[in-house]
């Protein structure tokens, strides 16, 4: 009565509206590369124990290693009444190598077989990721060269704060693209171990050897515990997070721009290609790619809640709940994948407008934290030193003058210890050359780490 794989002890046929409902080919034949692979490794380990023959291991890798390419090449019909991408190709290898396809399911469940494609799948996206994250890192690096030496205001609750060099900004985008990737290599450590051979829930009678197929896989370790593997998607939830991470940080650059291209700001410009125009006004160049970075980290949040969800008060071992994995982290993939790789040419392409950056870093009174300091440095007590400077810059304030336009005599007045060497520390420049610490905007400790990440990331 049913043409499914698993219909012996059915006497109806599927319901038609389950049938739909319930399909994961439609999606899941994104996993086809890696279920071909791990379907192969299985083969050549069931003939290794002696299982299968070795005719009928090459029966089955050849007839898998053809169906692969013909998915490949779009010549493949996934059949959705044969439920997933597993079964699919399941079935058509019997139909085409007859019985001895029938003897490849042994010692293995759909429940390992989906966790080790969707694991292997997961492993390449990690590798792809982290590809384009290094790509964008790169992008960051070169405008920190292109832009040496320029000066920008610093924002702290998005009020003026105090002066950064462009490079300083740059290269804070590459550190946390670094923590991405750092963390994409840590989670595709727990990726990287190998379920099949789990079967169902409790393993299985059949003397195979996961080992071998780890080995074949190049997956790090074998999962020890077989309830514990095939409920498992810790490493789906885990990867869901830094897709999320990196998006959090995109959309953080994202925003910035957006209002750095605001005529209000006026810091930069952006290539006509990476803006679109309005239907209606004529005059509009808007930042669409940025806005849309920032706004599909809203998706990317979302799988991950989703996720985290679907696995809420799930008993051990396989349910079928956890079929709604993949689509959340496909969604999520593609997304991040595609906001990195636009991120880079607008990177690269982006122009500062130097001059108008330069024509109002005077204003917000960068240098005042760098004057209360040198204060400091002459033995003031700090609360002293920003009490007097506090009181400096609310008469600079009221004179509508820089903090340098200031006389001498009222500097002296404010305190003794300030001398006309204050006119040494102020300014925007000066402010900058001041900084000393680790990690600062200091030009020399910046120029440095310019040069480590350009040797870090040939
Ligand atoms: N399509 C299923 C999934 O993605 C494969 C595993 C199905 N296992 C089962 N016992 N029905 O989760």
């Amino acid at each position: 009565m049913s043409d499914k794989p698993w219909g012996g002890a059915f006497e109806q046929p599927t319901d038609q509206l389950l049938e739909k409902f319930s399909e994961s080919v439609s999606f899941d034949h994104r996993l086809y590369a890696q279920d071909i692979r791990g379907s192969i490794a299985h083969a050549r380990m069931l003939a290794a124990v002696g299982v299968l023959t070795g005719e009928e291991r090459d029966q089955i890798v050849e007839g898998l290693a053809t169906i692969g390419e013909e998915i490949a090449a779009g010549q493949f019909a996934f059949r959705t009444s044969l439920e997933d991408v597993h079964m699919n190709i399941e079935r058509v290898l019997t139909e085409r190598i007859g019985d001895v396809g029938r003897k490849l399911h042994t010692g293995r469940s759909r429940n390992d077989q989906v966790s080790t494609d969707f694991r292997l799948w997961i492993r390449d996206a990690i590798d792809h990721l982290d590809h384009l994250a290094k790509n964008l890192q790169r992008a960051f690096v070169h405008r920190a060269t292109l832009d040496e030496g320029v000066i920008l205001p610093g924002y702290t609750h998005m009020q003026r704060a105090q002066p950064v060099l462009a490079a300083h900004y740059w290269l804070a985008y590459v550190e946390k693209l670094e923590r991405d990737r750092q963390r994409l290599a840590d989670c595709r450590r727990r990726v990287n171990q190998l379920p099949l051979g789990t079967a169902a829930l409790a393993g299985t009678t059949i003397p195979i050897n996961r080992q071998m197929v780890a080995d074949e896989l190049e997956f790090e370790g074998v999962v020890a515990n077989s309830l514990d593997s095939s409920s498992d998607r810790d490493f789906a939830l885990e990867f869901g997070f830094v897709l999320t991470q990196i998006s959090l940080h995109l959309s953080g650059w994202a925003e910035e721009w957006i209002l750095w291209c605001t005529t209000e700001f006026g810091f930069l410009k952006l290539p006509d290609a990476f803006c679109t125009g309005s239907s209606i006004m004529p005059q509009k160049k808007n930042p669409d790619g940025v806005e849309l970075i920032r706004g599909k980290t809203a998706r990317v949040v979302g799988n991950l809640q989703a996720l985290i969800t679907l696995v809420k008060g799930l008993p051990l071992a396989y349910n079928r709940d956890l079929q709604e994995d993949k689509e959340r982290v496909f969604d999520s993939f593609d997304t991040v994948a595609a906001c990195l790789e636009l991120a880079t040419p607008m990177v690269a392409g982006a122009e500062l407008q130097r001059e108008n950056i330069a024509a109002g870093i005077d204003r917000g009174y960068l240098d005042a934290t760098t004057l209360m300091e040198y204060l400091i440095t002459a033995g003031v007590p700090q609360r002293t030193a920003h009490e007097l400077i506090g009181k400096l810059v609310g008469t600079a304030m009221k004179k509508n003058c820089r903090l340098a336009d200031l006389d001498l005599a009222e500097f002296t007045a404010a305190h003794e210890l300030l001398d006309d060497n204050v006119y040494e520390v102020l300014g925007v420049r000066r402010a900058v050359e001041a900084f000393k610490s680790l990690g600062s905007t200091n030009p020399a400790l910046v120029a440095e780490q310019v040069e480590a990440w350009k040797q870090r990331l040939t």
